[in-house]
């Protein structure tokens, strides 16, 4: 159990795919022209949202690798997957998938990224991947991070990792307050150490940047409105929830902020896409 549930990833998906950068999304399209087949890892794949966005982008062979502390969700990957391919073969170690005019074979591989990241990475691929999930380590796991994916000459494209700014409509006269208490709330050790939280893209693109790779980073801000009502609800409750448990804000101003039905949403996000030199 890793605390991210099926529900909750199931409720963001469709926010997470139209929030992705496309310009990015062009630039890893435009790298991995004509490669085939492409081997790829997905990091904290959570139920394979990512390979279901991102497979779109590559070419018609594909090797996936799903990796991800939580049994459970790697569990509800296979089945989410199998629904959201037109074809599917799933073999003891392996599932193959058919979309469109692409064949997809995915391997599962329960590991703790904090624990065991040679492990969890693998001996290679072409392309190292995630989605929502760097914002949640450590600056020094992310130094490690860089320095594994060098050696391996990987490219990397990671997308949805938050960048701080939150904002409400209605607006509500604690919301500094309450994003204030949120910010140290994300910096809390989520399994990694003390979480870069809001700054973990900056972090990325420095490691990066270090190894010698080529950076480029793009807003993915969710942009949320009446159509989004039930994710508005529950990134509201989760907020809330998340300032509460830091101390730093009175319960009266929670039960305050906690009144009011929100009818939009912008929460930032930034993706990124570091590409090794060549040769
Ligand atoms: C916010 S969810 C994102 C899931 C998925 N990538 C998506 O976009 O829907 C973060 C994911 O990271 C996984 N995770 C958290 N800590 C991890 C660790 N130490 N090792 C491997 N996976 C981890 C969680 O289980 C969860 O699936």
């Amino acid at each position: 159990m890793s605390g991210f549930s099926a529900g909750w990833l199931d409720l963001r998906e469709a926010a997470d795919h139209r929030a992705r950068n496309k310009k990015l999304a062009h630039a890893l399209a435009r790298h991995f022209d004509g490669w085939r087949p492409v081997t790829v890892v997905d990091l904290g794949c959570g139920t394979g949202s990512n390979l279901r966005a991102t497979a779109p982008l590559l070419g018609p062979e594909q090797h996936w690798t799903l990796v991800d502390v939580d049994a459970a969700l790697l569990g509800a990957a296979v089945e989410r997957l199998t629904a959201w391919a037109d074809g599917a073969d799933r073999q003891t170690e392996k599932l193959t998938l058919f979309k469109g005019a692409k064949r997809i074979t995915v391997e599962f591989r329960a590991a703790d990224l904090a624990r065991d990241l040679d492990a969890a990475l693998g001996a290679n691929a072409n392309l190292m991947t995630a989605s929502a999930l760097f914002d949640l380590v450590s600056a020094a796991f992310i130094s490690r991070f860089a320095a594994a994916l060098a050696a391996r000459k990987s490219a990397f494209y990671t997308v949805l990792t938050y960048d701080g700014d939150q904002r409400w409509t209605p607006e509500h006269e604690a919301d500094t307050a309450l994003l204030e208490a949120f910010s140290a709330h994300q910096k809390r050790d989520k399994g990694f150490g003390p979480a870069a939280g809001p700054d973990a893209a900056d972090a990325l693109s420095e490691a990066f940047s270090a190894a010698g790779y080529s950076v480029e980073e793009g807003d993915s801000a969710w942009r949320l409105d009446t159509e989004d009502a039930a994710l508005i609800a529950d990134l509201a409750t989760g907020f809330a929830d998340a300032a509460g448990a830091t101390g730093l804000v009175d319960v009266a101003t929670l039960a305050s902020w906690r009144g009011i039905t929100r009818t939009a949403a912008v929460v930032g996000h930034t993706d990124t896409l570091a590409l090794p030199p060549k040769g």
